[in-house]
């Protein structure tokens, strides 16, 4: 090695070593006649000084330095005069006095500043990525997202499961999202997908024996971007035999345990609880409810069925939902800030927000006149509404009323600071629909995907092909404060069952054939029962890191755009390669 030290590594136990050390130049402070710089690697940094004392031709030379020169510096390490010592950095005890300096390559000025509280765009922070990854915070992530994975990788190989590679050339498997599509040149205007996840291989390694299978999976979903979504991530994909959801839920919270534990100290309590899918929404109004705080939607439809307040009982007549929220201690709120709160929900599609205050003894509101004493007595009971509460009221069609009034009691959450933000609050959610009516396609589409088993006790409704609204899965999800972490399900192992929820969704008998056919073949030759998860690896760091953004733990993202702004790809292809694909493209 070039060094003999990290610039993370010297400490007080190393005065009166020599060291040599290789890094960037950081800071660089001129106090007349001592030059003092960082040096900077992605351990840490070391506070350096050159003294006219010591050489003049030294000193001369570190006047050539500028910031993110690479260089390789030799001196003593010394304990820093006191007063002058950092006891926030490790190193903060010494410093190196300089005793040979070689500038390794020479730097242009960057486009900012390489620290972390350096005010800079998102977009400059990835076009110069290469940049971005030198600063501290980024170093630390990414260092930890590799320990995560080792970490991972441990648990799984002290429980016999088998790390295998699945193909990233394949045949589409639907998780909801488009394709990434590859042509091939050899099989011209055939295509291959890049996988939306290792779902059909990892089921298929069950057929082969692989009982226990994982893999730290790229999956690649073609989909509208978010601070939570990218078009390339990576999973924790796990996939079992012989199981039921319980062996599931053991293995899981075994792994978040670990990782918990080992990524940021954090003891978990497991198991996690459990929380059906409906009472998720009845209590919620949403799949992935944040329970660090209470705050639950109480649902007052059949309170107010009869009332005279036509707007409710326009929404009741057609099947609607009228969905309320005890804002503790809100009652004195300004018009101004119940306002406010009325544009919150109009921004999820809710048409008002009604509001009721509790004077102690009854609830009063500007429309309380189109309510009975007794519905009012009602609703108050049913909110448990005291003396200095407001209650907060939706009506709507269910999905509106429901989406609306989560994100208001999310919102509600915040702003009474009701979250203690250094829990985590983990939480699995069971018995999904197996099925939703897509108004877009018009048919019926597969909740989580096509190969999720039907609860048992469903199956007679399923099998007489009404209400499949009514028919649950066995499929579960990981919910952390309020983020879904991990999908999974107990799998179909029939194939006759396969091909009739193929049936259901609408991909006939030849289709199923077509894109599935080797699926359904290898089900003929003795599936066993099986069931598995997957977790979002990149948002399980965001939690470990307390970042709000994916991108901050992948090292190369792409923007909201899908755009990776230091390679500018997706970019245009010449002639010739479009020419070798037998692809034209339409203009
Ligand atoms: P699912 O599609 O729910 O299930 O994905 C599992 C987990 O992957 C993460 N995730 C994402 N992370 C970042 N960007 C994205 N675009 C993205 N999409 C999903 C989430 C999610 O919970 N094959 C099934 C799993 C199974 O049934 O075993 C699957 O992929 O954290």
């Amino acid at each position: 090695m070039l060094r003999t030290h990290t610039c993370g590594e010297l400490n007080d136990k190393s005065i009166g070593k020599t060291a040599t050390l290789c890094g960037w130049v950081g800071a660089r402070r001129d106090h007349g006649n001592l030059i003092f710089i960082d040096i900077r690697d992605g351990y840490g940094l070391t506070q350096v000084v050159f003294n006219p004392k010591f050489s003049e031709d030294l000193h001369k030379k570190s006047e050539e330095l500028r910031s993110e020169f690479v260089i390789r510096v030799s001196g003593k390490v010394e304990r820093r005069p006191s007063g002058t010592q950092n006891p926030k950095l490790p190193t903060g005890q010494i410093e190196v006095a300089a005793e040979s300096l070689e500038i390794l390559n020479k730097a242009l000025t960057t486009p900012f500043e390489i620290a972390d509280d350096a005010a800079v765009t998102e977009e400059s922070r990835l076009k110069y990525r290469y940049l971005d990854l030198r600063r501290g915070s980024m170093q630390a992530n990414l260092r930890l997202r590799h320990k995560v994975c080792k970490s991972a990788r441990d648990y799984f190989d002290e429980r016999n499961f088998v790390e295998v590679e699945t193909p990233i050339l394949t045949k589409s498997t639907p998780e909801g999202a488009r394709d990434y599509l590859v042509p091939s040149r050899v099989n011209p205007g055939m295509f291959y997908a890049l996988p939306q996840s290792p779902q059909l291989f990892k089921q298929i390694l069950m057929v082969s024996s692989f009982d226990r299978y994982f893999q730290i999976a790229k999956c690649f979903r073609d989909e509208d971007l978010r601070a939570d979504r990218q078009p390339e991530f990576t999973q924790f994909d796990i996939e079992m035999s012989f199981v039921t959801e319980d062996d599931i839920y053991d293995i899981s919270e075994g792994l978040m345990k670990k990782l918990f534990k080992d990524a940021i100290g954090y003891d978990l309590k497991t198991p996690f609880p459990r929380m059906k899918y409906a009472d998720s929404i009845a209590k919620y109004g949403c799949d992935k409810p944040d329970i660090r705080f209470a705050l639950e939607l109480v649902e007052i439809t059949d309170i107010v069925k009869a009332c005279q307040f036509k707007i409710f009982r326009d929404v009741v007549n057609k099947n609607g939902k009228i969905i309320a929220i005890n804002a503790k201690g809100c009652g004195s709120y300004s018009r101004s800030q119940v306002d406010a709160l009325i544009e919150f929900v109009k921004e999820y599609g809710a048409k008002g927000l009604a509001n009721f205050k509790c004077d102690g003894v009854r609830l009063v509101s500007q429309i309380d006149k189109f309510f009975s004493e007794e519905e009012l007595d009602s609703i108050k009971k049913a909110l448990n509404a005291c003396d200095g509460d407001m209650i907060f009221i939706v009506a709507d069609k269910k999905r509106t009323a429901y989406d609306a009034m989560s994100n208001l009691r999310k919102h509600l959450g915040k702003k009474l600071a009701l979250i203690d933000e250094k829990v985590f609050q983990f939480l699995w959610i069971t018995d999904f629909p197996l099925l939703q009516y897509s108004d877009e396609d018009k048919r019926w589409v597969s909740e989580h995907h096509p190969f999720t088993s039907v609860h048992p006790d469903d199956l007679g409704i399923l099998e007489k092909g009404e209400e499949l609204d009514k028919v649950r899965a066995r499929s579960y999800d990981l919910v952390i404060n309020g983020a879904e972490i991990g999908s999974g399900s107990i799998r179909i192992h029939d194939g006759k069952m396969q091909e009739l929820i193929f049936k259901i969704i609408g991909i006939d008998e030849g289709e199923a054939k077509l894109r599935f056919g080797f699926l359904l073949d290898a089900f003929k030759y003795g599936a066993p029962p099986h069931g598995g998860v997957a977790f979002g690896l990149d948002r399980l760091m965001t939690l470990f890191v307390g970042c709000d953004s994916i991108r901050d733990v992948i090292a190369f993202p792409k923007t909201q755009k899908a755009f990776c702004p230091m390679t500018s790809a997706p970019s245009a292809v010449d002639e010739k390669q479009l020419n070798e694909l037998s692809i034209k493209i339409k203009t």
